[in-house]
């Protein structure tokens, strides 16, 4: 593996045009207290650099990357094509987003482009051009940073420029005009289309929408945004060849498949936002950094945002405590990040973000976030010199997972309201809390290399994929799929005749099951599973039929009373294929995870659940986080570790000694 860096990247947004000039060598001073390596500059700065259309202002621009450059620190510029200025609005109202009830929206926050507006995106490419001409050559220049949080804001518009943009990606996609009403089931409703110019996007409608409308709608819009990252890294591309491009994903971003994404990514970025209140926003962040690395195919990646303390943007925005920061730093570095930089650097004085936490408060540098700031820097600049830095985390179990899926499953009519994440995130945490390292795959991924495989909700999967899970158990893999997978292939359209992916297909034969019925159980309904296994579950059963496996656990009550909830069948060349029938609450996913580990020989690192600690190895180092606030005590593949509340311990890992 080799690292993005020559060096642990430290810093955050930096937004001078906010400011007077006057401060800027102060700026310059503070950052190289702080250890500071990274700037990333000009996010929102289009209406300072091109105050007329196709009038450039880059002066100040140069000022400020040549002070960077002369205090020794890089810049990740960014193409500034994320908030279109206020003449764009005026000139061109069309560019606008207008959302599913058909209102434009209007110009006064950010992000007001439509996604397919040929006009904001000639505008946005003739900057990039104009800012790869100027500054390709810059010394500072580490690498480039497109738009902003593509679809933060929106995703999708429905405005008419996007609505033929939608017809002719679909023409693309279908070809001819029955394979679309086939695909969609259009014999449905009586939704039967004569030409591709009927199609409109799904806009509020008096029902449910065709669901595969829907389905190819949010596919369309997650292409239509990375067409523009697309395009703006064609420019650079070709001016600047050997700059890295990234963009800054937002984690389990439901808008848009980071898999389809990644491709055009140098470095995978991500922003992420823990809620410090939250006792367990750590399963979720630690699951982002899996699925950064994951997107990269396990490369390092680099946290492009995170905040120092308090954001201005939930209900209740809580200080991070002493020490918390500094957890959540380390947690990205141990999950494989090259960089941790923040949203942002100085604390605004005015605007909307005047109240979030920055690098630099509003008291400025004699404050206790500064002060960690400044203390973290330091640790960054010393572990640069280890072996963490581009090193791999190995990981021996993979959780598949799919957009499409998330997409199909929060739609408006379904078999019972499932959260794909959250379903997804009780995988993740219950093996979090044993100390396994997880990746995250896509559907349809080689999956050979783990010894485990889970594979939650996975509604949506071609008869290919569900082909090549089967195979993987006969394989010799330890197979462990979820209810409500294999349900739809890849139209939405049922597989029919005991799902799992359809009548005699190789998936039912690997698990030995087959589904006769869905038996969801209403919200904050729980039900008693014995057997082998027992404990409680929520959110499902169904009629199981058990053709050639072992029934692990029943269902003492409800429904499917009597009926199979966990299922087990051994496979040929050793392997396992485990059936979930309900969703476990923490006890019982806790004794599941241990069996299931066991069965694929994966060696914990905790021999109990830890919840609120986390430990993974990268580069030779165990590092082991504590993310409550009371002092822990935890037995890490064997060793004693005392931890501080917050703490983080690193240690030389088992076998690197
Ligand atoms: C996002 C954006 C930043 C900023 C932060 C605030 O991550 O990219 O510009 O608005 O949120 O948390």
């Amino acid at each position: 593996m080799t690292s993005l860096f020559p060096s642990f990247r430290y810093g955050g947004d930096y937004n001078p045009d906010q400011w007077d000039p006057s401060i800027w060598d102060d700026d310059v001073r503070l950052m190289q207290g702080a250890s500071v390596t990274t700037a990333t500059v000009g996010v929102f700065s289009w209406a300072r650099l091109e105050p007329q259309p196709g009038q450039y202002d880059f002066a100040w621009l140069e000022t400020v990357l040549d002070k960077l450059h002369a205090g020794g620190v890089r810049v990740i510029l960014a193409t500034a094509t994320a908030s279109p200025p206020a003449w764009m609005a005026k000139l061109h109202p069309e560019t606008l987003p207008v959302d599913e009830h058909g209102t434009r929206l209007g110009f006064g926050s950010r992000q007001q482009y439509s996604p397919s507006s040929a006009t904001y995106l000639e505008y946005a490419l003739k900057l990039v051009r104009e800012l790869a001409t100027r500054f390709g050559k810059h010394p500072a220049l580490e690498a480039w940073h497109t738009n902003n949080e593509y679809g933060c804001h929106i995703s999708a518009s429905y405005d008419d420029e996007s609505v033929e943009a939608f017809r002719a990606w679909l023409e693309k996609r279908y070809g001819a005009v029955d394979e679309l009403n086939r695909a969609w089931g259009t014999g449905f409703w009586s939704q039967r289309y004569f030409s591709f110019d009927e199609v409109d996007a799904p806009r509020q409608a008096p029902s449910f929408r065709n669901p595969t409308q829907l389905l190819d709608w949010r596919r369309f819009s997650s292409d239509a945004m990375l067409a523009l990252h697309r395009a703006e890294r064609a420019i650079l591309d070709e001016i600047t060849p050997g700059v890295p491009v990234t963009t800054n994903f937002m984690g389990f971003f439901a808008n848009a498949d980071y898999w389809t994404w990644a491709p055009y990514m140098d470095i995978i970025s991500d922003d992420e936002y823990p809620d410090p209140a939250d006792p367990v926003s750590h399963i979720h962040a630690a699951a982002t950094r899996d699925l950064m690395r994951s997107l990269g195919g396990g490369k390092p990646w680099l946290l492009m945002e995170q905040s120092p303390s308090a954001v201005n943007w939930r209900d209740r925005n809580a200080a991070k405590a002493p020490g918390q920061h500094r957890a959540h730093s380390f947690q990205s570095v141990a999950r494989g990040a090259d960089g941790i930089l923040h949203f942002q650097w100085r604390q605004s004085a005015s605007g909307a973000e005047k109240f979030h936490a920055a690098m630099v408060p509003h008291g400025g540098e004699n404050t206790r976030v500064h002060r960690e700031v400044q203390a973290l820097g330091r640790e960054f600049a010393e572990l640069s010199a280890g072996n963490v830095l581009g090193a791999a985390v190995p990981a021996s179990v993979a959780i598949v997972f799919d957009w499409e899926s998330w997409w199909a499953l929060g739609q408006e009519a379904t078999p019972t309201r499932v959260d794909y994440e959250q379903t997804v995130l009780e995988w993740y945490a219950a093996l979090l809390r044993r100390g396994v390292t997880i990746d995250f795959a896509p559907a349809g991924a080689d999956l050979s290399a783990y010894r485990a495989v889970i594979v939650p909700a996975q509604q949506v999967m071609s008869t290919g994929e569900a082909d090549a899970l089967a195979a993987y158990a006969e394989n010799g893999g330890c197979l462990v799929v979820g209810y409500q997978s294999a349900v739809l292939d890849r139209d939405l359209h049922v597989h029919l005749g005991g799902y799992l992916g359809g009548a005699g297909s190789a998936l039912q034969a690997a698990l030995g099951v087959a589904i006769e019925e869905f038996a969801p159980l209403q919200a904050e309904v729980t039900t008693w599973l014995s057997g082998a296994l027992a404990g409680s579950a929520g959110v499902w059963q169904e009629h199981v039929v058990v053709a050639d496996a072992q029934t692990v656990a029943t269902f003492d009550d409800g429904h499917a009373a009597g009926g199979a909830a966990v299922t087990r069948r051994a496979t040929a060349a050793g392997g396992a294929a485990w059936y979930v029938a309900t969703q476990p609450d923490e006890t019982l996913f806790d004794a599941l995870i241990r069996r299931v580990l066991r069965d694929a020989g994966v060696a914990a690192a905790f021999a109990h659940p830890e919840p609120g600690v986390e430990t993974a190895v990268r580069g030779g180092t165990r590092f082991v986080i504590n993310h409550t606030g009371e002092p822990r005590s935890v037995v890490a593949a064997g060793r004693d570790v005392e931890l501080e509340p917050f703490g983080v311990a690193m240690f030389p890992a088992e076998g690197a000694e």
